[in-house]
């Protein structure tokens, strides 16, 4: 079933899909799944009212706002009280909480595009649950997936290669459309970075790109909310490496994994440059890696592009 089938929204009336409740009888992945999704309202209208800056930075070095300190440790608190949990880590802490289990280990980004808080547009959650103790490559990950605070609540989610999409409302979780893949026309396409910073060969890749009329520029300096134009309309979104940075700026653990395992569920690319993103070996949990992902024949097009 297609996101324009005409029978959607009657099926999703007669067949809502109430988020489970997390709690025993859920095994520790869709425990955390149904944690973060029926977090998703209450981080939403915790933004109001804390837009501003904290006077911290995170890891990375990036200044953090008041709504990334709190969603992280509302998401802290939340996630390593699931049984199963063996870690909980995030871009906005330096260290790993231990969860006290050794099933799971989860990884998140809380609030991706937090810069987009002083303009009120789009930002997500992202999340990643690996079955190796962090930082682990994206070949440990069992599922991920994203929430986008658009202008409605959605959810993106990943497991065993299928990728569901769903409406968030309240502790309510709806299937908006099952066994996603990407459209087989790529229509957008986003890139990061300073373009007087890009590599040359980076360059002529985005020019190509951008000479064919049927591509359209989407770039609203949010990761999820441009993966998700990629997701939903087909394309390429890139954070390339840089001159100045020369492994891009996303995180591997937090950002770069889990985007890749979900595009890759839904029939797409991922790629570092020259290999799958999944197939990155972490040497630190704060790494970063040039994030390219989208229609396979774009990716394969550009690791010819920048071998
Ligand atoms: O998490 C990092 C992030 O906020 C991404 O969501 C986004 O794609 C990127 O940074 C934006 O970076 P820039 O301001 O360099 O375009
Ligand atoms: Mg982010």
């Amino acid at each position: 079933m297609s996101a324009t089938d005409p029978d959607r929204d009657r099926d999703r009336d007669r067949d809502p899909d109430p988020d489970p409740e997390p709690g025993s009888g859920l095994d520790p992945v869709e425990n955390v799944v149904a944690t973060i999704a029926r977090s998703a309202a209450e981080i939403r209208q915790g933004l109001v009212g804390r837009r501003g800056k904290a006077d911290e930075e995170n890891p990375s070095g990036e200044v953090q706002a008041e709504a990334d300190v709190w969603a992280d440790e509302l998401l802290a608190d939340r996630l390593t009280s699931i049984d199963g949990v063996g870690q909980y880590a995030s871009e906005e802490r330096s260290e790993i909480i231990d969860g006290g289990d050794e099933q799971v280990y989860v990884a998140v980004d809380p609030l991706d595009g937090s810069s987009n808080l002083q303009s009120n547009n789009t930002m997500g959650t992202v999340f990643g649950i690996y079955e190796e103790p962090l930082p682990a490559p994206g070949t440990a990950l069992v599922a991920s997936g994203w929430i986008l605070y658009g202008p409605i609540t959605t959810m993106a989610y990943a497991r065993d290669g299928s990728v569901t999409k769903y409406e968030l409302t309240g502790g309510e979780r709806t299937v908006v459309e099952e066994e996603i893949t990407l459209p087989d026309d790529p229509l957008v396409y986003g890139f990061g970075g300073r373009v007087p910073h890009w590599h040359d060969e980076f360059r002529t890749y985005v020019r190509e790109i951008e000479s064919n009329p049927d591509h359209k520029l989407r770039y609203g300096g949010a990761m999820i909310g441009d993966v998700n134009q990629v997701l939903t309309y087909g394309g390429i979104f890139a954070y390339p490496a840089l001159e100045d940075s020369p492994r891009g700026k996303l995180r591997l653990q937090f950002e770069c994994n889990p985007i890749a395992y979900l595009i890759e569920a839904a029939g797409g690319r991922s790629s570092d440059g020259s290999q799958s993103i999944l197939e990155v070996e972490p040497t630190d949990l704060h790494d970063r890696a040039p994030l390219h992902v989208g229609n396979a024949e774009l990716i394969d097009r550009l690791e010819d592009a920048l071998a």
